[in-house]
């Protein structure tokens, strides 16, 4: 067996528990001051006063030096596999083009999906592995990865075995969905119904035999999929046996919150133009609301009533939502610092939307999303005595050292 010693802490601030966090256990996070943690073959085993013991006594001895420390971030959201980059959208965003009228033009998600057709796989998983790593250094160590850039059955299979290799060979924890539904492909212009239809009947079951996928999500959204098409594509995902997400009221509110909390969806995703009816669903269908503010950020668009999520008894989640369109950015802490500047939530309401809430969000409430005994010893040393100092500072990457499974990464 490995022990390891974390010494000298600080700050120990993590939120307690394997559930979601609703109304005011949103903002219940546990202090420790002057704490040392114990880990055992990479799983907490228990937290100690500073000092209470020997360090000859292990096999690794990491020191805090009297920082923060919290459990490793988790990402709920991430579109991280795709091919090329659309940096060419900038000039056209300035100039006033909105999400939609680009994608109407044949652009946005689409080029993206021109440019994953293309790639082969090793390219793909090189790209995506890449970024792992750098989240990895932000401190991020589990996230959810969605497929969506194929919209055919091979080509989303191939995304998914590349987030199926990231799985087994990446030291991130990788949760895989499938969202075959992200966007009309050319070949089904206009025929959005012949499509929902095909991705029921052949890649739901196929990704499903083949066990590459958790989740199934849907764009939910004017001039995309309307909530009839929503509901009968997550309604043969569920009686496949999956669990469900979906991407609503991004830019409209069509009904997909509302979807989501009768369907009791794990989580609805966006939420920026939610309204009381689609929040009152998803209180009642106990939905987490995956909230994304560096999307809002880079669309130039307003934010999510996260605030007013957590009143209502929603878990809020908050996550990156990196993709190559509406959010090019993989940086967590950036989605940190608005989510206490722009939702005005208080850093401990922060801190439990990117630990525990996320984790339940992707299934793994068990095993991350606090540092407890028995939960997975993924943490992060802060270059900061307290997470107000991580919420406080933007655009510098605070964490200093990022442990996985008890092992430095
Ligand atoms: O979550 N909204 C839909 N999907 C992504 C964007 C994908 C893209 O623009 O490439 C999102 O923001
Ligand atoms: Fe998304």
């Amino acid at each position: 067996m490995k022990k390891t010693l974390v010494k000298n802490i600080g700050c120990l601030q993590t939120p307690v528990g394997s559930y979601s966090h609703k109304g005011s256990k949103q903002g219940a996070n546990e202090k420790y001051s002057n704490v040392e943690i114990v880990i055992e073959d990479g799983i907490i085993r228990r937290i100690d006063a500073s000092g209470k013991n020997d360090a000859a006594q292990f096999d690794q001895v990491i020191d805090a030096e009297g920082k923060l420390v919290t459990p490793g971030l988790v990402d709920g959201h991430t579109h991280l596999v795709f091919g090329g980059y659309r940096q060419h959208e900038l000039a056209m965003k300035i100039a006033g083009a909105g999400y939609l009228d680009i994608l109407r033009a044949g652009g946005g998600i689409l080029d993206t999906v021109r440019k994953t057709r293309d790639a082969s796989e090793e390219e793909l998983y090189n790209k995506s592995a890449a970024f792992l790593d750098e989240m990895l250094g932000f401190g991020i160590t589990t996230c959810e990865v969605k497929s969506g850039y194929g919209l055919t059955k091979e080509s989303e299979l191939k995304m998914l075995r590349v987030i199926d290799r990231m799985k087994k060979e990446h030291a991130m924890d990788v949760v895989p969905t499938f969202m075959g539904a992200h966007a009309i492909p050319p070949e089904y212009e206009g025929r959005g119904d012949e499509y929902i239809e095909f991705l029921c009947k052949e890649v739901i079951p196929e990704v499903k035999e083949q066990g590459l996928a958790e989740f199934c999500d849907i764009f939910c959204e004017e001039a995309v999929f309307d909530a009839g098409q929503s509901r009968t594509y997550l309604q043969a995902a569920r009686e496949t046996g999956f669990d469900l997400k979906i991407h609503a009221d991004e830019i409209e509110a069509i009904g997909g919150t509302e979807l989501a909390g009768e369907m009791k969806a794990t989580s609805a995703e966006h939420l920026i133009a939610i309204k009381e009816s689609g929040m009152d669903a998803m209180a009642e269908g106990g939905t987490t609301a995956m909230c994304l503010p560096a999307t809002s950020f880079y669309l130039g668009a307003t934010y999510a009533p996260a605030k007013r999520m957590i009143e209502k008894g929603i878990p809020v989640a908050i996550a990156s939502d990196f993709n190559p369109g509406s959010c090019p950015s993989l940086n967590l802490q950036l989605a940190i610092n608005l989510g206490c500047l722009k939702y005005r939530l208080t850093p401990e309401e922060v801190l439990t939307a990117v630990t525990i809430n996320p984790a339940c969000a992707i299934n793994r409430g068990d095993v991350v999303g606090t540092i407890e005994s028995g939960k997975q010893a993924d943490m992060v040393i802060w270059n900061a005595p307290d997470f107000e100092m991580v919420c406080y500072r933007f655009g510098s990457n605070l964490a200093d050292k990022v442990i996985k499974k008890g092992e430095l990464v």
